[in-house]
């Protein structure tokens, strides 16, 4: 497809509130542009009872599974999700579909984005509008930090450089990659390996739990959007990713993992966690700190302990943390 035409459109769909059933929410009013692509929320508007935090969507096309409990294995599969789901925008197909065809503005628009008439099939369409929308999310990137300018002038041996880094900010860094075993998790550019994991949080909700990755493994493996069914361009077989949607199965210890989060910017994505349930970084290292390791899955390796942090190491840890935001 033309690339630019179709971030263009995507980026007027990602705020366009026609596209949802009361004409009230776009996308953007959950992933606001002006709050690194988060609401600043505990939990998302509307989302049934309220389950879950929203996520920034800075970097959000290197993510490898999409949704705290990985329930799609691709960008455009997580945005078609949110049009259709009865507590986010709550369309039916063929409403998303008749919105695009009968406006002229966006029929034009999604015309000239796929080089081609509108198809009829209304999925195959929405289909369409949801590869715009990932278009449009590819393009949106965390800003650079006083963390990547350390890190480059320490590559670089700029010892002058990169002593304008707090020492704070150092010494948290040490903590991280070392005694606190953060980065066996939050580790690569933005942070995170893509994997999930316990690290007990609560996950239980207003009239039950959330089953976290089970939950979201049983969604992505029956669901026709994955990478496996029909609507993968590249076509399930040359695609190395479709192989690795091929290979998962569901497994007990599942239950109640959330995906890792990445961590950059930060500081305007407050709160945090899955569920919104810690409100500052200070919370969020204090839960580290105090871990309750009764609460964390028996089986396979444990990467997590209770840490007994100093306060000056808390707080070196929390400087650090910040350095990953603009
Ligand atoms: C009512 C608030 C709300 C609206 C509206 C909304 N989202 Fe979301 N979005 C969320 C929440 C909450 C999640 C986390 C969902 C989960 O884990 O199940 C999420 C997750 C996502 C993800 C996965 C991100 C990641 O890091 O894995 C993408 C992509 C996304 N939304 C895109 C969109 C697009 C595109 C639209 C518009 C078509 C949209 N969202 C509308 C709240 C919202
Ligand atoms: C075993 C893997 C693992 C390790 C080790 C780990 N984390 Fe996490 N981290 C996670 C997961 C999973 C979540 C999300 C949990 C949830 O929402 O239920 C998370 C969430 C976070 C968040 C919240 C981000 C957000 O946007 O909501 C921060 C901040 C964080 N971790 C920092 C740290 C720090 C600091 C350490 C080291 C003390 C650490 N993590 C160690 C897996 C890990």
């Amino acid at each position: 497809m033309p690339e630019p035409a179709a971030v263009a459109y995507g980026r007027r769909l990602f705020g366009d509130p026609a596209l949802s059933a009361d004409g009230r929410l776009s996308c953007a009013t959950c992933h606001d542009p002006l709050r690194a692509f988060h609401d600043g929320r505990t939990l998302a508007e509307g989302r049934g009872a309220g389950v879950r935090n929203t996520p920034s969507l800075l970097d959000v096309a290197d993510r490898r599974w999409f949704g705290w409990d990985g329930a799609h294995d691709s960008l455009w599969a997580a945005s078609l999700a949110p049009l259709v789901d009865p507590r986010e925008m709550n369309m039916r197909l063929e409403d998303v579909a008749q919105r695009v065809r009968d406006d002229p503005l966006r029929r034009a628009a999604h015309q000239a984005a796929f080089g081609a008439p509108t198809p009829r099939d209304d999925l195959e369409l929405v289909v369409q509008v949801a590869k715009a929308l990932a278009a449009y999310q590819a393009t949106l990137r965390s800003p650079r930090t006083a963390f990547d300018h350390f890190r480059d002038a320490v590559v670089r041996g700029d010892s002058q450089g990169a002593a304008r880094y707090p020492l704070a900010a150092q010494r948290g860094l040490r903590l991280f990659i070392g005694e606190a075993r953060c980065s066996v998790c939050h580790a690569g550019p933005a942070f995170t390996n893509d994997e999930f994991a316990d690290i007990g949080v609560p996950f239980f909700v207003a009239g039950g739990v959330d089953a976290g990755r089970h939950g979201g493994l049983s969604k992505l493996l029956t669901s026709y959007l994955n990478r496996l069914g029909p609507f993968n361009d590249v076509g399930a077989e040359a695609d190395p990713r479709a192989l690795l949607t091929r290979h998962l199965k569901i497994e007990p210890r599942h239950f109640g993992e959330f995906r890792v989060p990445g961590l950059r910017q930060l500081t305007r994505t407050a709160p945090y966690m899955h569920n919104g349930s810690l409100a500052t970084l200070e919370e969020v290292v204090r839960h580290y700190d105090l871990l309750d390791e009764e609460r964390l899955h028996v089986d396979g390796e444990r990467i997590l302990r209770r840490l007994n942090l100093r306060p000056d190491q808390a707080a070196d840890l929390v400087a650090f943390l910040r350095t990953l935001s603009d």
